[in-house]
Protein backbone atom coordinates (compact mmCIF):
# COMPACT_ATOMS: atom_id res chain seq x y z
CA UNK A 1 0.00 0.00 0.00
CA UNK A 2 1.13 3.50 -0.70
CA UNK A 3 1.29 6.17 2.28
CA UNK A 4 -0.10 8.90 1.73
CA UNK A 5 1.51 11.79 0.57
CA UNK A 6 -0.57 14.12 -1.77
CA UNK A 7 -0.67 17.35 -0.35
CA UNK A 8 -4.24 17.92 0.82
CA UNK A 9 -6.80 19.98 -0.81
CA UNK A 10 -9.34 21.45 2.20
CA UNK A 11 -8.24 23.96 4.18
CA UNK A 12 -6.64 22.71 7.00
CA UNK A 13 -4.23 23.24 9.89
CA UNK A 14 -1.72 26.15 10.11
CA UNK A 15 0.60 24.47 12.74
CA UNK A 16 1.64 27.79 14.08
CA UNK A 17 -1.88 29.38 14.97
CA UNK A 18 -3.10 25.43 16.46
CA UNK A 19 -2.34 23.02 19.23
CA UNK A 20 0.48 21.01 18.94
CA UNK A 21 -1.92 18.26 18.95
CA UNK A 22 -3.79 18.79 15.23
CA UNK A 23 -1.56 17.64 12.79
CA UNK A 24 -0.57 19.01 9.91
CA UNK A 25 -2.81 19.37 7.01
CA UNK A 26 -5.65 17.85 9.27
CA UNK A 27 -8.95 19.70 8.47
CA UNK A 28 -9.73 22.15 11.04
CA UNK A 29 -12.75 22.44 9.98
CA UNK A 30 -13.48 18.60 10.59
CA UNK A 31 -12.29 19.16 13.93
CA UNK A 32 -14.52 21.69 14.76
CA UNK A 33 -17.44 19.67 13.55
CA UNK A 34 -16.83 17.13 15.79
CA UNK A 35 -16.12 19.72 18.70
CA UNK A 36 -12.64 18.39 19.07
CA UNK A 37 -11.70 22.02 18.42
CA UNK A 38 -13.53 25.16 19.90
CA UNK A 39 -14.83 27.73 17.40
CA UNK A 40 -11.44 29.50 17.28
CA UNK A 41 -9.51 26.58 16.94
CA UNK A 42 -8.30 25.77 20.89
CA UNK A 43 -8.57 22.30 22.49
CA UNK A 44 -9.55 22.66 26.01
CA UNK A 45 -9.40 19.72 28.91
CA UNK A 46 -11.51 17.45 27.78
CA UNK A 47 -11.51 17.66 23.97
CA UNK A 48 -7.50 16.79 24.43
CA UNK A 49 -8.46 13.76 26.13
CA UNK A 50 -11.20 13.04 23.30
CA UNK A 51 -8.62 13.80 20.76
CA UNK A 52 -5.95 11.74 22.04
CA UNK A 53 -8.69 8.57 21.77
CA UNK A 54 -9.63 9.06 18.03
CA UNK A 55 -6.03 9.12 17.27
CA UNK A 56 -5.76 5.91 19.70
CA UNK A 57 -8.46 4.20 17.28
CA UNK A 58 -7.18 5.79 13.69
CA UNK A 59 -4.08 4.27 14.87
CA UNK A 60 -5.58 0.46 14.72
CA UNK A 61 -7.06 1.18 11.51
CA UNK A 62 -4.24 2.92 9.89
CA UNK A 63 -1.93 0.16 10.96
CA UNK A 64 -4.01 -2.12 8.27
CA UNK A 65 -4.55 0.14 5.44
CA UNK A 66 -0.82 0.49 5.42
CA UNK A 67 -0.16 -3.78 5.26
CA UNK A 68 -2.95 -3.52 2.44
CA UNK A 69 -1.18 -4.59 -1.25
CA UNK A 70 -1.57 -1.74 -3.64
CA UNK A 71 -4.33 -1.64 -6.01
CA UNK A 72 -5.67 0.52 -8.41
CA UNK A 73 -8.48 2.26 -7.11
CA UNK A 74 -7.23 2.39 -3.43
CA UNK A 75 -8.36 1.24 -0.41
CA UNK A 76 -12.18 0.75 0.23
CA UNK A 77 -13.79 0.81 4.24
CA UNK A 78 -16.65 0.39 4.94
CA UNK A 79 -18.27 1.66 8.04
CA UNK A 80 -21.07 0.11 9.58
CA UNK A 81 -23.54 1.87 12.57
CA UNK A 82 -21.68 5.07 10.92
CA UNK A 83 -24.19 7.58 13.28
CA UNK A 84 -22.75 10.78 12.66
CA UNK A 85 -19.53 9.05 10.54
CA UNK A 86 -16.86 10.92 12.85
CA UNK A 87 -14.33 7.68 12.66
CA UNK A 88 -15.00 7.80 8.85
CA UNK A 89 -14.45 11.59 8.57
CA UNK A 90 -11.47 11.06 10.97
CA UNK A 91 -9.88 7.79 8.38
CA UNK A 92 -10.24 9.87 5.61
CA UNK A 93 -8.68 13.06 7.25
CA UNK A 94 -5.88 11.57 8.44
CA UNK A 95 -5.89 8.85 5.85
CA UNK A 96 -7.20 8.66 2.24
CA UNK A 97 -7.26 12.13 1.88
CA UNK A 98 -3.32 12.53 1.44
CA UNK A 99 -3.55 9.27 -0.13
CA UNK A 100 -5.52 10.64 -3.22
CA UNK A 101 -7.45 7.30 -3.98
CA UNK A 102 -9.76 4.66 -1.99
CA UNK A 103 -13.32 5.34 -0.75
CA UNK A 104 -14.91 5.11 2.46
CA UNK A 105 -18.62 4.16 2.78
CA UNK A 106 -20.46 4.76 5.93
CA UNK A 107 -23.48 2.95 6.50
CA UNK A 108 -26.42 4.27 8.61
CA UNK A 109 -30.60 3.48 9.26
CA UNK A 110 -30.86 6.86 10.12
CA UNK A 111 -31.54 9.33 7.69
CA UNK A 112 -30.91 12.67 8.96
CA UNK A 113 -27.55 11.47 9.81
CA UNK A 114 -26.81 9.76 5.98
CA UNK A 115 -28.26 13.40 4.99
CA UNK A 116 -25.45 15.69 7.36
CA UNK A 117 -22.50 13.32 6.65
CA UNK A 118 -22.96 13.49 2.99
CA UNK A 119 -23.37 17.77 3.50
CA UNK A 120 -19.95 17.77 5.46
CA UNK A 121 -18.13 15.88 3.12
CA UNK A 122 -19.67 17.74 0.57
CA UNK A 123 -18.62 21.19 2.55
CA UNK A 124 -15.14 19.28 3.31
CA UNK A 125 -14.53 18.60 -0.27
CA UNK A 126 -13.97 14.50 0.85
CA UNK A 127 -15.24 13.38 -2.17
CA UNK A 128 -14.50 9.96 -2.03
CA UNK A 129 -16.83 9.00 0.87
CA UNK A 130 -20.39 7.85 0.13
CA UNK A 131 -23.08 7.82 2.71
CA UNK A 132 -25.70 5.28 1.77
CA UNK A 133 -28.93 5.32 3.59
CA UNK A 134 -29.34 1.52 4.29
CA UNK A 135 -29.15 -1.18 7.23
CA UNK A 136 -26.35 -3.53 7.58
CA UNK A 137 -28.31 -6.14 6.04
CA UNK A 138 -29.45 -4.43 2.98
CA UNK A 139 -25.88 -3.35 2.56
CA UNK A 140 -24.78 -6.72 1.75
CA UNK A 141 -27.59 -6.93 -1.28
CA UNK A 142 -26.83 -2.98 -2.52
CA UNK A 143 -25.69 -2.35 -5.99
CA UNK A 144 -23.98 1.03 -4.60
CA UNK A 145 -20.92 -1.01 -2.87
CA UNK A 146 -18.56 -3.16 -4.63
CA UNK A 147 -18.12 -6.91 -4.56
CA UNK A 148 -15.10 -6.72 -2.83
CA UNK A 149 -14.46 -4.85 0.53
CA UNK A 150 -11.17 -4.05 2.11
CA UNK A 151 -11.77 -3.09 5.93
CA UNK A 152 -15.18 -3.35 7.50
CA UNK A 153 -15.24 -1.56 10.55
CA UNK A 154 -18.32 -1.47 13.52
CA UNK A 155 -18.14 0.57 16.22
CA UNK A 156 -20.85 0.63 18.51
CA UNK A 157 -23.57 -0.41 15.77
CA UNK A 158 -26.65 -1.92 17.84
CA UNK A 159 -26.76 -5.16 18.73
CA UNK A 160 -27.01 -7.51 15.93
CA UNK A 161 -25.96 -4.99 13.54
CA UNK A 162 -22.08 -6.43 14.39
CA UNK A 163 -22.97 -9.32 13.50
CA UNK A 164 -24.54 -8.65 10.35
CA UNK A 165 -21.46 -6.25 9.69
CA UNK A 166 -19.39 -10.10 9.94
CA UNK A 167 -21.61 -11.53 7.45
CA UNK A 168 -21.44 -8.36 5.09
CA UNK A 169 -17.11 -8.27 5.68
CA UNK A 170 -17.57 -12.58 4.69
CA UNK A 171 -19.21 -12.12 1.89
CA UNK A 172 -17.04 -9.11 0.73
CA UNK A 173 -13.80 -11.14 1.26
CA UNK A 174 -12.83 -8.43 3.64
CA UNK A 175 -9.38 -8.45 4.24
CA UNK A 176 -9.71 -7.06 7.77
CA UNK A 177 -12.61 -6.36 10.32
CA UNK A 178 -12.52 -3.81 12.91
CA UNK A 179 -15.39 -4.93 15.57
CA UNK A 180 -15.82 -2.56 19.21
CA UNK A 181 -19.70 -4.47 19.77
CA UNK A 182 -22.57 -2.44 21.77
CA UNK A 183 -25.73 -3.48 23.35
CA UNK A 184 -25.98 -7.29 22.66
CA UNK A 185 -29.98 -8.20 23.16
CA UNK A 186 -30.54 -11.37 20.83
CA UNK A 187 -29.07 -14.10 22.26
CA UNK A 188 -29.69 -12.84 26.21
CA UNK A 189 -33.52 -13.62 24.73
CA UNK A 190 -32.87 -16.23 23.38
CA UNK A 191 -30.95 -17.82 26.91
CA UNK A 192 -34.17 -16.22 28.40
CA UNK A 193 -36.13 -18.49 26.02
CA UNK A 194 -35.76 -21.98 27.93
CA UNK A 195 -34.54 -20.79 31.11
CA UNK A 196 -36.10 -23.17 33.35
CA UNK A 197 -35.48 -26.39 31.08
CA UNK A 198 -31.62 -25.02 30.60
CA UNK A 199 -31.59 -24.55 34.72
CA UNK A 200 -32.81 -28.64 35.76
CA UNK A 201 -30.43 -29.52 32.50
CA UNK A 202 -27.29 -28.24 33.53
CA UNK A 203 -25.74 -26.53 36.36
CA UNK A 204 -24.38 -24.03 34.06
CA UNK A 205 -27.69 -22.40 33.82
CA UNK A 206 -27.11 -20.66 36.86
CA UNK A 207 -24.46 -18.43 34.90
CA UNK A 208 -27.98 -16.56 33.28
CA UNK A 209 -30.36 -17.35 35.86
CA UNK A 210 -30.64 -13.92 37.55
CA UNK A 211 -31.81 -11.06 34.46
CA UNK A 212 -28.52 -8.85 35.18
CA UNK A 213 -26.58 -12.04 34.61
CA UNK A 214 -28.70 -13.38 31.24
CA UNK A 215 -27.26 -9.61 30.05
CA UNK A 216 -23.48 -10.06 31.15
CA UNK A 217 -23.27 -13.65 30.19
CA UNK A 218 -25.39 -12.70 27.13
CA UNK A 219 -23.25 -10.04 26.09
CA UNK A 220 -20.03 -12.28 26.99
CA UNK A 221 -20.95 -15.19 25.24
CA UNK A 222 -22.10 -13.62 22.07
CA UNK A 223 -18.71 -11.95 21.76
CA UNK A 224 -16.78 -15.53 22.22
CA UNK A 225 -19.37 -16.54 19.22
CA UNK A 226 -18.46 -13.83 16.86
CA UNK A 227 -14.63 -14.58 17.43
CA UNK A 228 -15.04 -18.77 17.20
CA UNK A 229 -17.16 -17.87 14.04
CA UNK A 230 -14.74 -15.44 12.53
CA UNK A 231 -11.99 -17.84 13.37
CA UNK A 232 -13.87 -20.78 11.76
CA UNK A 233 -14.34 -18.58 8.34
CA UNK A 234 -10.41 -17.74 7.83
CA UNK A 235 -9.40 -14.79 10.43
CA UNK A 236 -7.08 -14.57 12.54
CA UNK A 237 -8.48 -12.66 15.81
CA UNK A 238 -7.23 -10.37 18.46
CA UNK A 239 -9.51 -9.38 21.24
CA UNK A 240 -8.53 -5.92 23.67
CA UNK A 241 -9.89 -3.13 25.00
CA UNK A 242 -10.33 0.51 22.98
CA UNK A 243 -8.55 1.57 25.91
CA UNK A 244 -10.30 5.23 27.46
CA UNK A 245 -12.78 5.41 24.69
CA UNK A 246 -15.45 7.97 26.28
CA UNK A 247 -18.33 7.08 24.39
CA UNK A 248 -19.50 3.63 25.90
CA UNK A 249 -18.87 1.41 28.70
CA UNK A 250 -18.83 -1.19 25.69
CA UNK A 251 -14.79 -0.97 24.71
CA UNK A 252 -13.88 -4.45 23.68
CA UNK A 253 -12.28 -4.22 20.29
CA UNK A 254 -12.20 -7.39 18.03
CA UNK A 255 -9.59 -7.29 15.56
CA UNK A 256 -9.84 -9.90 12.98
CA UNK A 257 -7.31 -10.32 9.89
CA UNK A 258 -8.12 -12.76 6.94
CA UNK A 259 -5.26 -15.65 6.55
CA UNK A 260 -7.74 -17.73 4.87
CA UNK A 261 -6.78 -20.24 7.36
CA UNK A 262 -10.18 -21.81 8.12
CA UNK A 263 -10.01 -23.15 11.97
CA UNK A 264 -12.69 -26.52 11.84
CA UNK A 265 -11.77 -26.84 15.55
CA UNK A 266 -13.56 -23.47 16.28
CA UNK A 267 -16.33 -23.83 14.31
CA UNK A 268 -16.87 -27.20 15.82
CA UNK A 269 -16.23 -25.03 19.33
CA UNK A 270 -19.14 -22.41 18.57
CA UNK A 271 -21.38 -25.31 17.35
CA UNK A 272 -21.03 -27.02 20.66
CA UNK A 273 -21.38 -24.00 23.03
CA UNK A 274 -24.37 -22.88 21.60
CA UNK A 275 -25.66 -26.76 22.47
CA UNK A 276 -24.46 -26.57 25.89
CA UNK A 277 -26.21 -23.14 26.24
CA UNK A 278 -29.24 -24.58 24.97
CA UNK A 279 -29.83 -21.86 22.33
CA UNK A 280 -28.92 -24.10 19.03
CA UNK A 281 -31.46 -22.37 17.07
CA UNK A 282 -29.51 -19.79 16.56
CA UNK A 283 -26.86 -21.55 14.44
CA UNK A 284 -28.69 -21.17 11.04
CA UNK A 285 -29.29 -17.22 11.75
CA UNK A 286 -26.14 -16.11 12.77
CA UNK A 287 -23.82 -18.68 11.90
CA UNK A 288 -24.55 -20.20 8.53
CA UNK A 289 -20.99 -21.05 7.63
CA UNK A 290 -20.73 -22.78 10.36
CA UNK A 291 -23.33 -24.98 9.99
CA UNK A 292 -21.77 -25.51 6.51
CA UNK A 293 -18.35 -26.43 7.24
CA UNK A 294 -19.26 -29.01 9.82
C1 LIG B 1 -24.38 3.84 19.08
S1 LIG B 1 -24.42 4.51 17.49
C2 LIG B 1 -22.73 4.43 17.02
C3 LIG B 1 -22.40 5.39 15.94
C4 LIG B 1 -20.93 5.45 15.54
N1 LIG B 1 -20.47 4.21 14.97
C5 LIG B 1 -20.12 5.81 16.74
O1 LIG B 1 -19.43 4.96 17.30
O2 LIG B 1 -20.20 6.98 17.14
C6 LIG B 1 -25.12 3.20 16.53
C7 LIG B 1 -25.59 3.64 15.15
O3 LIG B 1 -25.91 2.49 14.40
C8 LIG B 1 -27.09 2.72 13.66
N2 LIG B 1 -27.68 1.41 13.41
C9 LIG B 1 -28.26 0.57 14.31
N3 LIG B 1 -28.63 -0.57 13.73
C10 LIG B 1 -28.27 -0.47 12.43
C11 LIG B 1 -28.36 -1.33 11.31
N4 LIG B 1 -28.91 -2.54 11.43
N5 LIG B 1 -27.89 -0.92 10.13
C12 LIG B 1 -27.31 0.32 10.00
N6 LIG B 1 -27.19 1.19 11.03
C13 LIG B 1 -27.64 0.79 12.23
C14 LIG B 1 -27.91 3.63 14.57
O4 LIG B 1 -28.87 4.38 13.85
C15 LIG B 1 -26.82 4.50 15.18
O5 LIG B 1 -26.60 5.67 14.44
Amino acid sequence: MKTPTRAPKTPSASPAALPPEVRPGQSVELLKQLHILTRDGKLNQDSRRKLKQVYHLFQFIEKLLLELPASEAGPTLADHGAGKSYLGFIVYDLFFKALGQGTIYGIETRSELVESSKALAQRLLFERMQFLNLSVAESAQSSALPPQIDVVTALHACDTATDDAIAFGLLKKAKYMVLVPCCQAELARALNHNKALNLQRTPLAELWRHPLHTREVGSQLTNVLRCLYLESQGYQVTVTELVGWEHSMKNELILAKYTGQKKRASGERLLALLKEFGIDGLAFLRYPSTVQLN
